[in-house]
């Protein structure tokens, strides 16, 4: 297992999780990676760690550089597991090396490892000197644990953000100058979507706090490191922590029983592209809803549907529409839409779970509904009527 050199005296000495398909939920068919890095300085510095399993491979890499006994200082930016899971091992190695980190970090480790490891306390805007370089902590928390922050060093202009601008790849390149760049946006989309959306207006104020940083180098705890592209990762960030949406992109997203919703779907499809706009059809049969939550971060129109079952929706339905309140994507547009036999009732549940503030709270269009099969001159009416109240919306848009 080698290092790998990013600046003189720097290196990735992280694991390849090149196996993981599913990261509590979230769909992750390109693996990840758990980034850990070096700094030779006077005082050989370690930042992060790795998941357990990937301690060996962690140490191997570290090995290839220098003893791991030699390390002098620990820093940790994140509590949750992934990135801390060697701790225990490494502090056998090293009982007495200070461990650097946040007062809530320091609570979370403690409970989850219940040692009491030799941690010195940080603050936001603390700095250490570790020789020719300082390193500067900035907090952020809730992006995405109370315990998040990023340290920073001046000197070589380097953020190492944990989770942010993170993305779920394994892959033998590190730089963003080795691999498809389209696929590290696509990944850190999703990545956003499904781990830091919830918490949007943390990163409005943490990419405030961080703007006066000259940036060279991002160096995030999963994936790949933004070297060339960091106006690229930063950009797109701010696109996404201020909900900016694309006004002619619409999801339709549904589940049926015996196709009339999904005759529905179509011709809400029909809809959208006969007033100029961009829809994309998803069946949460087929299509897993960590990959529609990453279409979610951009559309702006977002259309479910689903038959009524039981005096209910369908149970995929339900679940898609569960997973999407908690991450809480905000300024959007929702339609609700669905076939049914008797009560009907999918319809305003559909429309509650989309519309109610106290659940998505998306601005709402008028309800479409159907009883039993929809031929085509009732898809037809349907469609115009929808495509009328499209128009109107981008008149109002102009
Ligand atoms: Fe990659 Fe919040 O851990």
């Amino acid at each position: 297992m080698k290092a790998r050199k990013l600046r003189e005296g720097i290196y990735w000495v992280g694991g390849i999780d090149w196996n993981l398909r599913n990261f509590h939920g979230y769909m992750t068919q390109r693996g990840s990676t758990y980034n850990a890095y070096l700094i030779i300085d006077e005082k050989i510095t370690l930042i992060d760690n790795v998941k357990s399993y990937l301690y060996d491979e962690m140490i191997a890499r570290i090995s290839d550089i220098i003893d791991p006994s030699k390390i002098d200082i620990l820093i940790q930016n994140h509590v949750e597991m992934d990135h801390s899971g060697g701790l225990p091992r490494l502090m056998k190695l090293l009982p007495n090396t200070k461990l650097y980190t946040n007062a809530q970090a320091i609570k979370g480790l403690k409970a989850h490892y219940k040692e009491d490891w030799n941690f010195v306390e940080v603050k936001s805007g603390d700095t250490i000197n570790i020789g020719k370089r300082d390193l500067t902590f900035l907090t952020t928390p809730m992006v995405h644990w109370p315990d998040n922050m990023f340290t920073y060093c001046p000197q070589e202009t380097i953020l190492f953000s944990n989770d942010g601008f993170g993305q779920h790849i394994a892959s033998s390149e590190r730089l963003d100058t080795e691999f498809p760049l389209n696929i590290i946006l696509e990944e850190a989309k999703k990545y956003y979507a499904n781990i830091v959306l919830p918490y949007s207006k943390q990163v409005q104020n943490v990419l405030n706090a961080a703007s006066g940083l000259e940036i060279s180098m991002i160096c995030p705890s999963h994936g790949i490191i933004w070297t060339e592209h960091v106006p690229k990762i930063v950009a797109a960030y701010k696109d996404w922590a201020y909900y900016v949406s694309d006004s002619k992109t619409a999801l339709v997203i549904y589940d049926t029983m015996w196709k009339s919703t999904e005759k529905m779907a179509m011709m809400i499809m029909e809809a959208f592209e006969n007033v100029g706009m961009h829809p994309r059809l998803c069946n949460l049969q087929e299509t897993h809803i960590s990959d529609i939550m990453t279409e979610i971060v951009s559309a702006r129109y977002i259309c479910v549907g689903s038959p009524t079952l039981n005096s209910s929706i369908l149970p995929t339905v339900a679940a898609f529409l569960y997973y999407l309140k908690g991450l809480s994507p905000k300024d959007r547009i929702g339609l609700a839409f669905g076939s049914y036999g008797w009560g009907g009732q999918s319809i305003p549940i559909l429309q509650n779970l989309l519309g109610d503030p106290k659940e998505c709270g998306f601005e709402m269009l008028e309800p479409i509904k159907y009883q039993y099969i929809p031929d085509q001159a009732a898809l037809d009416e349907m469609r115009l009527k929808l495509e009328a109240e499209l128009k109107t919306k981008l008149e109002n848009q102009k």
